[in-house]
């Protein structure tokens, strides 16, 4: 190493020093190994890639955009955390070790916390365009007790790949929240999902574009479930043959959660029904975890 490189390393591992050490005296342990954390990985990445003027200040702009995109419809944040597989890595460091509990996935920016009651049975669709799609399953624990009475938040894109919050006029559709029976069986009315781009016309999406990586999600319905004495579960469900299942933007796949389809026509639904022309349906069980807190 000649004088000179010694002299660069010196400085640079001076500032890397200086800062830690600005932190050293956090009063909460946590926030001090994770400032500590950060502040190490950070600075070892900026001297790995020898980050330049130009490309620092481009990623101020790029954190700028992504804030000013921002609102209360728009987490340009979270999409962001999303394509670098940094909510997936949250997801699988923070899932229960339980085994057989259905496994979850990224939550996803288009949940809305007031969605309708809807009846055992019911439909969440309320005119999302698409195929009728019947879905039903099991709410039980890992040891196979059924789960009476589990909050179940259903929410999907329609046919067009358009979730309601993304809807011009405001109506609500594709979304609905449901309780399990007494023994544990859920079941609705939706329509089959279909892939969809996230949000790609900000700052996320330029990187993708620049990249040479694509928007689209493999189609899919999501699912939130509560119940006392559980884990809370937030996963989706996939459908079988999808052409994006190994291409996911956000990297939320998971082999469990793939569901085959079942088409039918001009037969009566499980519920008597006799819906007009083809429909399908699905049966998938969620199976929860126990809560940690004892
Ligand atoms: C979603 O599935 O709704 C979603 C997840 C991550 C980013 C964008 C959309
Ligand atoms: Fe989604």
């Amino acid at each position: 190493m000649s004088a000179e490189d010694t002299l660069t390393t010196d400085r640079e591992a001076a500032v890397t020093a200086e800062v830690l050490d600005s932190f050293a005296a956090t009063p909460d342990p946590r926030l001090r190994q994770v400032m500590t954390s950060l502040v190490r990985h950070l600075h070892a990445f900026a001297r790995e890639v020898r980050l330049t003027d130009a490309e620092w200040t481009a990623a101020i702009e790029f954190l700028t955009r992504a804030g000013h995109i921002t609102d209360s419809r728009r987490q340009e944040f979270i999409l962001l955390s999303d394509v670098l597989g940094l909510s997936m890595l949250t997801v699988a460091i923070n899932e229960p070790d339980a085994p057989g509990a259905t496994e979850s996935t990224v939550f996803g920016p288009f949940f809305v916390d007031d969605a309708p009651e809807i009846a055992l049975g019911g439909d969440i669709a309320q005119g999302a365009a698409g195929v009728a799609c019947h879905v039903s399953g099991e709410v039980r624990s890992v040891t196979g007790e059924p789960i009476p009475g589990a909050r179940i938040e259903v929410w999907e894109a329609d046919d067009d790949g358009f979730y309601d919050v993304q809807y011009p006029d405001g109506r609500t559709a594709g979304r609905g929240r449901l309780r399990s029976g007494t023994d544990g069986e859920y079941r609705f009315w939706s329509v089959l999902p279909s892939p969809y781009p996230i949000p790609h016309d900000g700052p996320v999406g330029d990187l993708l574009a620049a990249t040479g990586r694509g928007p689209m999600r493999p189609a899919h319905l999501h699912f939130l479930v509560s119940a006392p004495g559980f884990r809370t579960l937030i996963t989706h469900i996939f459908l079988a043959e999808d052409p994006y299942l190994t291409s996911d933007a956000v990297f939320g796949v998971k082999d469990d959660l793939v569901v085959e389809v079942s088409w039918h026509h001009d037969t009566p639904a499980p519920d008597g029904s006799h819906p007009d022309g083809d429909w399908t349906s699905i049966a998938f069980d969620l199976v929860l975890a126990p809560s940690d807190e004892h």
